[in-house]
């Protein structure tokens, strides 16, 4: 994530060189090919022999040619490595840095040196999402510390893994106190909470029935105004499933949180109280599960200032939690979210594993407790790190000294006129609104001048009168020194006469009952101690930078180490969100551009930079379709058909959006495609009816969709809209012409296509193209260029709204734009030609030794990705082994852990299915090694069946008792020293260097040995 590291100590200057990055590309073969893209041109003409092709074009010889866009593209041409490293620094160096005082609860503070150190290692930043424990070891410990670090910090005992940010956690948390409190879908908000977050929670509420009500303000305290929860009625209150509370509310100012859940529990409402748990730490505030006699029910709130400078915005880091003990046990089932539980190997040894997963989407498709695939991990990941070293002594120490600084800066407005804390008990700790009797927008204004961004204007979250003034809340954090403070203080001197006579009446104390009654202990460890650890961490996962990952439908990619280097530019990741858009014109300048570009990539007409995530992607396709047709008068399409081989989100997202009963199934013909018979059919039945289409496309088989421009006509004919999820995007991108093909709104996931690294499970992103139909409807802000060269934004003219507080997860925008620089219009298609190449050559080689499906599929030719199967044969064989067909395929997996490679996605879209995405990334030698194992894999499965009981043998653990870890679950478990760790057997680099068939003998021999054969 970008981490604000200085790269030089100092920001880069105008026309530094490479000499300014932190390492020497030279060193790393993968970066500095061109476009990413490691075969030679001697490789790529060898794998198109072996096709059988003259050229790259016949890649896509099946495809309509009217689909595909004349080459070359119209975008930019691309820049050499040196050049983007320029370009990026240039463009960083747009945005200025002031002494800020803006946080709203995304301040800036000091981040541990260990965070710079995690952010590097490539093993826990790249890998994938923890589905083989055995090889994730690393990420799932990191996350286990992450959780317990949460569960100690809040007292709560189930903190998943991490949603997106804190807007999207409170709607989880409101649809999981409907589920739970089987009451109407009608929830009370306090009006302080963050307006843009109350934006964001009626966007995501459209069309699901959810109602929110408000808490008013007491504009003199500038609190809720707790005494109208009297005036309730009975019947009222019975309509309540949820009331949604922050602790420190959007004016900084404290909320009674023992008096508002005690109210929820008194009238049977569940309890959704937002927290920010830096604040939690030795000294601070109540931790929830001390809120009023019970605690409260499920938190939600944002730690990414946990974890990483503000960074526009995002990404954040989206906390989750409910009660889960003896007399709270049945939410936990309820919620979204990965979990992590401890759990036990085969062999008895300590280990930790995913739990829960049977309420997620790609178990629970539209009937999973949401939508949310991607998380925030890596953040996760920071944010646990930089607990383990900060400890909660260091977390109060960090909020004292920025309480020292409010305190002062009280101190001083006091002997002024004209300006004053604006409420006058319990502000928190670290945040302080104040109230001037002159412009704030002025004020604001002036103190640029001095160098500072004084804070932002909250006159509009009150209702003050005109008499009253004008407010502006600033935040103070231990990276402010006292001579910020003092400059500050200087700079209001001039705004602001001395009073007459000395007047200090304010009293800063805040009452007992906020803060924290028990003692709470994260011990806090040392760089050296915690780099050894992390680095030890790392070493139980695998990267892709080892060699190819074959994950299908997940495109792990390299990810250039150049776009982590740009992401952590100071003029990207120390840009607050809220700043003034003159300060912010490098971040604005990025987004605008990636804006354009993906016009061009798509072409279509639209394109928002908002979404977060594939499935949040899928949402705002959703969404848009639901508000055209509502424009249009048309109420009742409530309808949409997805093939049943879609990706889980597809359906969990229709669900989400407001049809969990709207789903259509399309089946799937023999070659694999939309059977276009069942497709009309139900077309015909629910034409009139139906909101839209979404069609993954190449599917999840690998294949193209050739009649996805017919289906879409069809679609259109009947008045619905064509969504088409992007996930694939890395076998067409640049050289299908989307809006040719008749979409509508398609998302591309940045942590596949475009480069972003996966981060153990996380952050994921998106950017969402759409066609002219739908582009006035698009979310958050459009970007625009002045004709002076300088940038601004607007809504669209219809938005459908937001989906996060700010501008999504920035951060990963820079890396995406790093790597649109780099290959520029001829890397674009190039990067996708190579892909599908080298899925075509690993599909030469292995089909005829494995099947493949679906099973009469052969003529079409596959894209990037194929599915490899056994023959009927091959099963009976194993389960003359005694190895059931049902885990034959799962347990193949792991062979290939043995190989020193990750498995493929095992059982995904095809039940008895492996399916292979080598990538862009691997030179012709890396695909014959691979091609290599998987051979030996099928000798192994054919000559020594038993292999399979005992894999994988070299990771640090054996099989993980999976049924065991959910049967009894444990999902926290005291910091009081550093989690122990298991030792690989044998590293992946090390397998990587072995020879294929000596890898072969030793797992025959590991096998027989641990199963006692002879
Ligand atoms: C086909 C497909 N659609 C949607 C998604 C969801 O994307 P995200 O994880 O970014 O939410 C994925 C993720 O793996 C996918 O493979």
């Amino acid at each position: 994530m970008g981490n604000g590291k200085s790269i030089t100590g100092t920001k880069l200057k105008e026309n530094s060189s490479i000499a300014n990055l932190p390492y020497d590309p030279s060193e790393f073969p993968r970066e500095t090919s061109r476009h990413y893209i490691s075969a030679s041109s001697e490789d790529i003409k060898s794998m198109l022999s072996t096709i059988g092709l003259g050229d790259m074009s016949q890649l896509f010889s099946h495809i309509q040619p009217n689909l595909l866009f004349p080459q070359p593209l119209e975008l930019p041409n691309e820049l050499s490595y040196f050049e983007v490293a320029d370009e990026i620094a240039q463009i960083s160096n747009l945005s200025n840095l002031r002494l800020s005082f803006i946080g709203d609860q995304l301040p800036q503070w000091n981040t541990p040196k260990i965070i710079e150190f995690v952010s590097n290692l490539r093993n826990l930043s790249t890998s994938y999402t923890p589905y083989q424990p055995e090889r994730s070891q690393g990420t799932l410990i990191s996350h286990w510390i992450y959780q317990c670090a949460m569960s100690t910090l809040t007292g709560f005992e189930a903190i998943n893994t991490s949603l997106y940010d804190r807007s999207f956690a409170i709607f989880e948390a409101i649809t999981c106190s409907i589920r739970t409190s089987r009451r109407p879908s009608r929830i009370l908000l306090a009006s302080t909470l963050f307006p843009k977050e109350i934006e964001v929670l009626k966007t995501l509420s459209k069309e699901t029935g959810i109602k929110f009500d408000f808490l008013a303000l007491d504009s003199t305290r500038g609190h809720c105004d707790y005494s109208v929860l009297s005036s309730f009625g009975i019947d009222t209150l019975s309509q309540y499933s949820a009331f949604v509370f922050p602790q420190v509310n959007s004016l900084g100012v404290l909320e009674d949180v023992d008096l508002l859940t005690n109210f929820c529990e008194e009238n049977k409402i569940r309890s959704v109280a937002c927290i920010d748990p830096f604040l939690l730490g030795e000294g601070g505030l109540k931790p929830p599960v001390e809120f009023g006699k019970s605690g409260a029910d499920f938190i939600a709130g944002d730690a990414q200032h946990l974890a990483i400078p503000p960074n526009f915005g995002g990404p954040g880091l989206g906390i989750f939690g409910c009660r889960h003990n003896k007399e709270k046990k049945s939410d936990l089932r309820n919620t979204p979210g990965r979990y992590i539980g401890k759990a036990n190997d085969l062999k008895g040894r300590d280990c930790h594993v995913m739990v829960l997963s049977t309420r997620e989407q790609h178990i629970r498709k539209e009937k999973a407790t949401s939508n949310v695939c991607s998380n925030q991990a890596f953040l996760a990941t920071l944010a646990g790190a930089s607990l383990l070293s900060q400890g909660t002594k260091g977390l109060g120490l960090a909020v004292e000294i920025a309480n020292r600084h409010q305190q002062k800066f009280i101190d001083a407005i006091q002997m002024l006129n004209g300006i004053e804390p604006a409420f006058h008990k319990n502000n928190a700790p670290t945040e302080l609104t104040i109230r001037v009797n002159k412009s704030a927008s002025t004020l604001i204004y002036n103190a640029r001048s001095h160098d500072i961004n004084l804070g932002i204007e909250v006159t509009d979250r009150c209702n003050l009168m005109e008499s009253e003034g004008e407010l502006i809340k600033l935040s103070f954090s231990n990276l402010h020194t006292a001579e910020c403070v003092d400059r500050l203080i200087a700079f209001v001197q001039t705004e602001f006469h001395k009073k007459s006579t000395e007047l200090k009446n304010f009293n800063s104390q805040i009452d007992n009952k906020y803060l924290r009654q028990k003692t709470v202990r994260i011990p806090s460890y040392s760089d050296e101690e915690l780099f050894e650890y992390y680095n030890k961490l790392a070493e139980l996962n695998v990267s892709p930078d080892d060699g190819c990952y074959p994950l299908g439908s997940c495109t792990m990619k390299y990810n250039p180490l150049l776009n982590d280097w740009a992401a952590g530019l100071e003029g990207f990741a120390k840009v607050h969100p809220q700043c003034p858009k003159e300060d912010a014109q490098g971040p604005l300048k990025v987004l605008h551009e990636i804006q354009e570009w993906f016009k061009g990539i798509t072409g279509l007409a639209g394109v928002t930079t908002q979404p977060v995530a594939g499935a949040q992607g899928e949402l705002v396709g959703i969404k848009l379709f639901q508000a055209y047709h509502r424009h249009n008068g048309e109420n009742d399409r409530k309808y949409i058909l997805i093939p049943r081989s879609a990706h889980g989100t597809n359906f969990a997202t229709a669900a989400m959006a407001g049809y969990p009963d709207g789903i259509i199934y399309l089946e799937a013909d023999a070659a694999g495609k939309i059977d276009i018979s069942d497709f009309d059919s139900k077309l015909e039945k629910y034409g009139n009816q139906l909101c839209g289409v979404m069609i993954t496309n190449p599917n999840t088989s690998g294949i193209f969709e050739t009649d996805f421009k017919k289906i879409a006509d069809s679609v259109h004919d009947a008045g619905g809209l064509v969504y088409m999820d992007g996930a694939n995007m890395n076998a067409i991108a640049g050289l299908v012409n989307l809006g040719e093909l008749g979409v509508d709104a398609v998302h591309n996931n940045l942590h596949k296509t475009w480069t972003i690294p996966h981060g153990g499970g996380g952050p994921g992103d998106a950017i969402v193209a759409v066609s002219d139909k739908v582009v006035d409807f698009l979310p958050g802000k459009q970007i625009f260029k002045l004709k002076d060269g300088t940038y601004d934004y607007e809504s669209p003219r219809y938005s459908i709204g937001s989906f996060h507080r700010n501008w999504g997860n920035f951060g990963h925008k820079v890396r995406a734009y790093s790597y649109l620089l780099r290959l520029g219009r001829e890397g674009i298609p190039n990067m996708s030609s190579v892909a599908v190449l080298s899925a075509r050559y690993l599909f030469e080689k292995l089909n005829g030794r494995y099947k493949t499906l679906p099973e009469n599929a052969l003529d079409s030719p596959r894209m990037h990705e194929f599915i490899l199967t056994l023959s009927e044969e091959d099963f009976a064989n194993l389960e003359n082994h005694g190895i059931p067909k049902n885990q034959a395929i799962p347990q193949i997996g792991k062979l290939f852990l043995d190989f020193g490679f990750h498995a493929p996605t095992v059982a995904f879209p095809e039940i008895f299915g492996l399916m292979i995405e080598p990538t862009e990334s691997y030179t012709k030698e890396e695909l014959d090694r691979f091609v290599e194992a998987v051979l030996a894999i099928k000798d192994l499965i054919e000559l020594a069946p038993f292999v399979l009981k005992s894999a994988p043998h070299f990771t640090p653990i054996d099989r993980v008792d999976e049924v065991g870890a959910n049967r009894n679950l444990c999902l926290h478990e005291p910091l009081d020293r550093l989690p122990p760790l298991p030792h690989n057997r044998i590293s992946p680099a090390e397998l990587m260097r072995l020879e294929i068939d000596d890898i072969k003998q030793r797992v025959i021999k590991l096998a027989k040995d641990s199963q006692g054969l002879i």
